[in-house]
């Protein structure tokens, strides 16, 4: 039943916060503080997503912008993210982009956790932050409210546990869930055409487990699974909810945060997607799209 094969997912986080706050250092800093050594290549590799494990449980971390990701997620209705990290440094405080951030994501509905950076700047001043956001509807835990403040920095390092301990505590609370078991679903992170390869998706898979072979529906644009190859650079078989995976075999180039589905065979996977992309040239001409992947979604 299919209440029963649900099952605990990674949380997906993504990262957000005013320019030069310290976004792209945090994600830099977790990942390599986090990639085992077996796995060194793993840095080296960009596939716009990345996983890491904390005390046993695995994180999924979206390495693109967080703006992009909610404008995307808006544009289209998918909602790629679970938890975002709200990045402030702590000596420039709360700053235009910061609350824009934030009612991103009170729109979407999506937790925020308070990464409170530059910690090892002399004129931090993680009060000050705290009593800024106050103003902005987060006030934090210690200060009698619901939102979670972790003082870090992302240059050394500290703190950085305590960040990823508390995104775990947020995924226990929230009860992420999925069902590896059905025919995968789930989005388009980044895709470009690679002079040897072809079309290179980079997918989220949210629901069940895709698999090498499978008969694919992605954005307007179908093929079968070709290769996967994991965020470590690492060639997998199969790629289960919450997990990033970069995809060949599509018959062409989707786009970031579209839909994809998987569909029992082949025909059906051709029929679907040629019919969208031709309801997509009609769609150009302001005709509405018949075939909806958002139907098969859930
Ligand atoms: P944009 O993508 O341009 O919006 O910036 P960002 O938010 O990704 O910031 P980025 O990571 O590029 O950091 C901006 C600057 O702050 C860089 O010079 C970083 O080295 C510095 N920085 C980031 N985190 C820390 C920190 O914890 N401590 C200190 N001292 N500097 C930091
Ligand atoms: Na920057
Ligand atoms: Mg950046």
């Amino acid at each position: 039943d299919a209440a029963e094969s649900q099952v605990e997912r990674p949380s997906v986080v993504t990262i957000m916060g005013h320019v030069d706050h310290g976004k792209t250092t945090l994600l830099d800093s977790i990942r390599n503080t986090k990639v085992t050594e077996g796995e060194a290549g793993g840095i080296t590799q960009h596939i716009g997503a990345y996983q890491v494990v904390e005390n046993g449980k695995k994180i999924t971390f979206l390495d693109t912008p967080g703006h992009a990701a909610f404008t995307t997620m808006r544009a289209r209705g998918a909602k790629i993210t679970d938890i975002t990290i709200l990045v402030v440094a702590a000596d420039d405080g709360v700053m235009p982009q910061t609350v824009e951030a934030i009612n991103h994501a009170k729109a979407a509905e999506v937790p925020i956790i308070v990464a409170v950076n530059k910690m090892d700047k002399e004129a931090a001043n993680a009060d000050r932050v705290m009593q800024e956001l106050t103003e902005h509807g987060l006030v934090a835990e210690a200060w009698g409210g619901e939102t979670i403040f972790v003082p870090l920095s992302a240059k050394t390092g500290e703190g950085i546990d305590n960040l990823l301990e508390m995104i775990l505590l947020v995924g226990e609370v929230e009860e992420y869930k999925a069902n590896p078991n059905r025919k995968a679903v789930g989005t388009v992170i980044e895709a470009q055409l690679d002079k040897g390869r072809g079309s290179v998706a980079t997918l989220l898979v949210q629901n069940g487990t895709l698999k090498i072979g499978d008969p694919i529906v992605v954005g307007n644009t179908f093929g079968r699974v070709r290769a996967m190859v994991n965020d470590k650079g690492r060639r997998v078989k199969e790629a289960g909810p919450s997990t990033p995976v970069e995809i060949t075999g599509l018959s062409d180039v989707p786009q970031a945060g579209d839909r994809f589905v998987v569909f029992e065979d082949e025909k059906t996977a051709r029929h679907v997607g040629e019919a969208r992309a031709q309801t997509a040239l009609v769609a150009q001409r302001g005709e509405k799209s018949i075939v909806s992947l958002e139907t098969l979604f859930d």
